[in-house]
């Protein structure tokens, strides 16, 4: 299980650099399973969810070869002849349901676990499910599992493209429609999508294996079929969730930190309410963004999460922290999960003034916390508790951090390398 120890009120400088985007990486493996050649991906984050994902892989028959040295990874999906991802694997990582997509393109059929909520929220698949009906499949639900299968009694038959308009930019549901238009028969065009960074990196890559995906980015995504796709070698994006965790960690107790590998550009909308704050950040370039000490007191201001282009919902406990401290009230208004503010118990632990108010969190700023023990709801509820940690005074425990250790690639030591006083312990 393991616990960080963390001795808050450390001064953080120096350089840190940023890996590749878990949000990414997850996919473009799922997305490997297209392919009638082999992947090398590179700069793969050496975190808990790769690994999960790998697993599946090689539970539908894949051979993958991880390199953690060098962030590499090579896939190899001609074998494939199982098309079930289990609830094992399921259960420990919802993204597994990202398998669906290819496995239904490719081979016609697929049989999966049912995901199920989390901490978070819900989680529901209903806008996949119905994105699948929509280019010709059908599905039961039977024992806690989806069988999904083209609607024909033709021997090889292949999903055909379809107009699919989805209810709400989900990002899985653009992903696994996206990935299942790639070699469907015909034209997908997919309305209302997700338009994240890591949307275009997943269409960039299928792009660069032989698909035909236009407009990603965009609020429509155009998807022509191919009869088959290549081999490709391909880099991951850098993580923008792992940036703003950093930059905001410099914001709280940082002088002169340098984040490697952070496009501003990903993280806009974030970027630009730190600065609405009073966090001395500044744009070294595309890549590359520098956090001094405050030239002036923060203020107190409100953040509403949507999808993007607005205020990421994975950034949302993160700024959380950040806020609490600053004198004044803030609200931060969740829009995309309905249950994502468990952590601020915790937070009112450290001697935060939050209250909960439906999706609102309205936050009377208590100038400093102090350190308690306190607990990992999630990946981004566990990254957030360490960072008050970093700025509370005396010790902070932080427990269940393999909730941390599924999305963030060695935190501590990085944040050890910047200056913090952590330790891990087992
Ligand atoms: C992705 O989850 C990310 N996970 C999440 O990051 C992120 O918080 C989320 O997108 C939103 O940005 C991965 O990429 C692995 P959604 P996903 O489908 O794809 C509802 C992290 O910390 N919905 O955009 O599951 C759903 O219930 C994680 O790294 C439906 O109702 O998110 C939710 O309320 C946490 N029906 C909302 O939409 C559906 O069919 C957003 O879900 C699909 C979704």
């Amino acid at each position: 299980m393991g616990k960080f120890v963390i001795n808050g009120g450390r001064t953080l400088s120096g350089k840190v650099k940023i890996g590749g985007a878990k949000n990414s990486a997850l996919k473009l493996i799922a997305a490997s399973i297209l392919s009638d050649g082999k992947i090398t991906l590179r700069n793969v984050p050496g975190i808990e969810d790769v690994n999960i994902m790998i697993e599946v892989l090689k539970t539908l028959g894949a051979g993958v070869d991880a390199d953690p040295e060098n962030k590499i990874i090579e896939i190899n999906p001609e074998n494939i002849n199982n098309y079930e991802a289990p609830y094992e694997l399921v259960r420990k990582m919802r993204a597994s349901i990202l398998v669906a997509g290819p496995l239904l393109s490719k081979f016609g059929s697929v049989k999966v676990a049912i995901p199920g909520g989390d901490n978070i929220g819900s989680r529901q698949i209903d806008l996949h499910l119905k994105g699948f009906e929509d280019m010709g499949a059908k599905y039961s639900i039977e024992h806690g599992y989806i069988n999904c299968r083209v609607n024909s009694n033709k021997a090889g038959a292949r999903l055909y493209g379809a107009m699919v308009n989805l209810d709400f930019p989900s990002r899985g549901a653009t992903e696994n429609i996206m990935m299942a238009g790639c070699l469907a028969d015909g034209q997908t065009v997919i309305n209302n999508v997700a338009r994240e960074p890591e949307i275009v990196d997943l269409a960039n890559f299928l792009n660069s294996m032989g698909a035909d995906v236009q407009r990603a980015g965009t609020d429509c995504i155009v998807i022509n079929g191919v009869k088959n796709l290549k081999g490709t070698d391909y880099e991951v994006m850098p993580d923008s969730i792992e940036a703003g965790t950093f930059i905001t960690a410099a914001g709280l107790c940082g002088s002169g930190v340098e984040i490697e590998n952070a496009r501003w550009r990903s993280l806009e909308t974030f970027y630009f309410k730190l600065k609405e704050i009073g966090v001395n950040i500044s744009i070294i370039d595309e890549n590359n963004i520098k956090v001094d000490s405050p030239q002036k007191a923060y203020k107190p201001i409100n953040v509403s999460t949507l999808p993007y282009p607005g205020f990421p919902t994975d950034l949302q406990p993160i700024i959380t922290v950040l806020l609490s401290i600053v004198p004044g009230v803030s609200i931060v208004t969740e829009n995309v999960f309905e249950n994502r503010f468990m952590y601020v118990d915790e937070l009112n632990r450290m001697g935060a003034n939050i209250k909960i108010d439906g999706h609102h969190a309205v936050i009377k700023g208590v100038g400093k916390l102090s350190g308690a023990p306190v607990r990992s709801f999630d990946v981004r509820a566990g990254a957030a508790m360490v960072l008050a940690g970093l700025t509370a005074e005396g010790f902070t425990e932080v427990s269940d951090i393999y909730h941390i250790q599924r999305g963030y690639e060695d935190f501590e030591k990085k944040l050890f390398s910047l200056g913090a006083d952590i330790k891990k312990m087992s």
